[in-house]
């Protein structure tokens, strides 16, 4: 059993496998005792489980397990886990000397008590991002305190991180490289260098760039021209992480597509990592997920607080049918599909880019219960 463990496991379909043995002889201790055998429950982990990871987000509320029913769903239906906050710098590295690894140890923990993997969010990003980093003006001093960002947290957990997001949201929604402090300082070979020194620490790791907007034919033209700068300095980039914060009429399918086989064509792994599909009205059109952008709250950007109209219900199921087509389709090019939040309650879109609104953008309800949606998917065939 440990030979499967330690094997470097590309697809879930080896925990299926380990789980299968782990079946069997629950099966023939089962025969012995004459207790009769639960059937195992259909789960959308483990309807996928030959196709690509099955993942959501976990809010520090969740890594302590701190609501049973919750918990036992987490464990359910989900076999990747990534970390919604805490392993943010301001979180895991909340000054130059310290860091703090109490929730980031607890989210690895929980994972391996319920074989899942974990997905590491994330290494470098603009936003959430340590004060002290801010205030490096030298090129030598960030590259100093980048390694040593970079090594103690991959480092700490080396060999048990399925995949990094090393580079967070780095392209502007005009293609160009974000002005961030770390452009400022070091011009565009920022880039390499980090996907250099994440590779050092954890050469197994798959390492990726994480982005919204995705499928926009300009910010699309211009991660795929910083990927190949990142390629063309030498440096190791295995993926591309789409986030997925979409609509339900947008993006459309064929640009979803044409985006997943574009990443894809520059040699790389393509995951779904942050999915939500937003059924409120968009303030100010708002589009991506820039939480720069606020907007306030009113009666027509919040229609929906005692219930989502049938309608509706009906549009969402159906989106998330047609989406989750499209993986099964590019399944050789899909590596992961992650859900940002567990239940409708939990998710980011109640409080973006209006605050205190009711939305409903996940597959199961504010009382854990599965949507219309989970049966879609789960009837899909492959
Ligand atoms: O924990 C504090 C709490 O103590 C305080 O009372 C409360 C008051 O507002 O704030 C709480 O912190 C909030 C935190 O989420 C936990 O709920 C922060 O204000 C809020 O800014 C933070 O938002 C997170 C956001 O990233 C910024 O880090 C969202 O939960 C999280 O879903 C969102 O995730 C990002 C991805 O990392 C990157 N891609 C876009 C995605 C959505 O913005």
């Amino acid at each position: 059993m440990d030979i499967l463990l330690n094997l470097s496991i590309k697809k879930p379909a080896l925990m299926k496998i380990k789980n299968l043995l782990i079946l069997s002889l629950a099966f023939l201790a089962a025969c012995k005792s004459s207790v009769p055998l639960e059937t195992e429950p259909i789960t959308i982990k483990g309807k996928f489980a030959n196709n690509f990871y099955l993942g959501t987000a976990l809010s520090l509320k969740q890594i302590n397990e701190l609501d049973s029913i919750q918990s036992a769903l987490i464990a359910r239906e989900f076999n990747a886990y990534t970390a919604e906050n805490v392993m943010k710098s301001m979180h895991i590295h909340p000054s130059k000397d310290t860091f703090n690894f109490a929730a980031s140890d607890r989210l690895f923990d929980l994972a391996k008590k319920n074989n899942a993997v974990v997905h590491g969010h994330n290494l470098l990003w603009h936003s959430q991002l340590s004060k002290f980093f801010e205030e490096i003006k030298d090129s030598t001093e960030m590259v100093a305190a980048l390694t040593n960002h970079i090594y103690t947290i991959a480092g700490r957990y080396k060999g048990r991180t399925l995949s990094w997001d090393v580079v967070n949201e780095a392209v502007e929604g005009d293609g160009s490289l974000r002005k961030s402090v770390f452009l400022e300082v070091m011009g565009a070979g920022y880039l390499p260098i980090v996907f250099k020194l994440a590779a050092a620490v954890d050469p197994k790791a798959d390492l990726y760039y994480n982005d919204y907007s995705m499928t926009v034919p300009v910010k699309k033209a211009g991660v795929i021209e910083m990927v190949k700068n990142i390629q063309a300095a030498g440096a190791k980039i295995d993926g591309i992480g789409m986030q997925g914060h979409w609509h339900l009429d947008s993006p459309t399918i064929e640009e979803i597509e044409t985006s997943i086989l574009a990443y894809s064509a520059l040699g790389l792994k393509v995951a779904i990592t942050e999915l939500d599909i937003d059924v409120l009205p968009r303030p100010k059109n708002v589009e991506g997920a820039d939480i720069s952008q606020k907007a306030e709250i009113d009666i027509l950007n919040n229609p929906y607080t005692a219930g989502l109209p049938e309608s509706l219900v009906a549009a969402q199921t159906q989106r998330y049918k047609d989406i989750f087509e499209l993986f099964l389709k590019h399944q050789d090019k899909i590596s992961r599909v992650t859900f940002w939040g567990v239940n409708d309650g939990d998710s980011w879109k109640n409080n973006f880019p209006a605050k205190s609104r009711t939305n409903y953008p996940l597959l199961f309800d504010r009382n854990n219960k599965p949507k219309l949606a989970y049966d879609a998917i789960l009837s899909l065939k492959d």
